[in-house]
């Protein structure tokens, strides 16, 4: 079983700049509704007891957020709305179920997860990663399904255009498992067009070995200077851990670019 998702929320998010001068991207609503609360759902459903946020002190908002029962308790005092009620419950669930650590210096996704080292209890664990949200179908069960199936590491994997592929992590697959989940044979991050092996990219949701920690503690800075889970990800291949992608069916929505975010919100009123 999957009981623990860690959620790297420390990132700088200069590609929302400037609403990210002052404002948690995590937080910005879409449909009226934070972004993170929807990573939070899908986890959740997916069966996930624990959650372990990465902050750093300048996203102290996205604490706040979670611990703000006391303020909602005076409010109901006062106001017997059911709405109000509604919300004060889900944020009291939640946050009975997160714990906060802390990375100060954006050093990578790499670093991000290290930081969560001595909080992990079991052999293997969720990320999600926030600016990704796959709605319609749960991207996280079905990953959990495959890595019951195959005894293995699992991402999830989508198709990109071919001139966008050095925004992502892109695979190099072999065979076919089973039906939408295939072997990784290579993941390189953000390769330029001429370099990259496929249009397949990496999407922001990983079943992750505790031995990554091991590999991340000795990981040399990659690309842009950054500890990139990525290359760590690649050293444990390189060593014989099965890792799978896995197509996901749901719909993806970047909310990690302004085009994206904008996309998403006209989006996910059809869905
Ligand atoms: C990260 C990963 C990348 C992956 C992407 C998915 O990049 O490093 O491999 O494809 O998330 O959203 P970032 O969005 O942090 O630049």
């Amino acid at each position: 079983m999957i009981k623990q998702a860690i959620i790297p929320l420390a990132g700088l998010g200069t590609r929302l700049l400037p609403l990210t001068s002052v404002f948690a991207k995590e937080l910005l609503p879409i449909n009226g509704k934070p972004g993170i609360e929807y990573i939070l759902e899908e986890c959740i459903d997916a069966g996930v007891k624990e959650i372990i946020f990465i902050i750093s002190k300048k996203k102290m908002m996205i604490k706040k957020y979670f611990y703000s029962d006391k303020f909602y308790k005076n409010v109901i005092k006062k106001k017997k709305d059911p709405k109000i009620i509604e919300e004060y419950n889900k944020i009291l669930k939640y946050k009975k179920m997160i714990k906060f650590v802390y990375q100060n210096k954006p050093k990578g996704t790499g670093d991000a997860v290290l930081k969560t080292k001595k909080f992990i209890k079991d052999k293997y664990f969720l990320m999600l990663l926030p600016d990704d949200l796959i709605m319609k179908h749960n991207c996280s069960k079905s990953m959990i399904s495959a890595h019951k199936k195959h005894k293995s590491s699992v991402m999830a994997s989508m198709k990109v255009e071919k001139k966008s592929v050095s925004r992502w992590g892109i695979y190099n697959l072999s065979k076919k498992v089973s039906k939408n989940n295939f072997i990784i044979k290579e993941v390189v991050e953000k390769p330029t067009i001429k370099n990259a092996p496929s249009n397949k990219a990496v999407i922001g949701r990983y079943i992750l070995p505790k031995t990554i920690f091991d590999k991340l503690l000795n990981q040399k800075p990659g690309k842009g200077g950054e500890i990139h889970i990525t290359d760590a990800i690649q050293s444990l291949i390189n060593e014989n851990e099965k890792f799978i992608a896995h197509n996901f069916t749901g719909k993806y929505l970047d909310c990690g670019t302004m085009n994206g975010f904008i996309k998403s919100n006209i989006e996910i009123n059809k869905l």
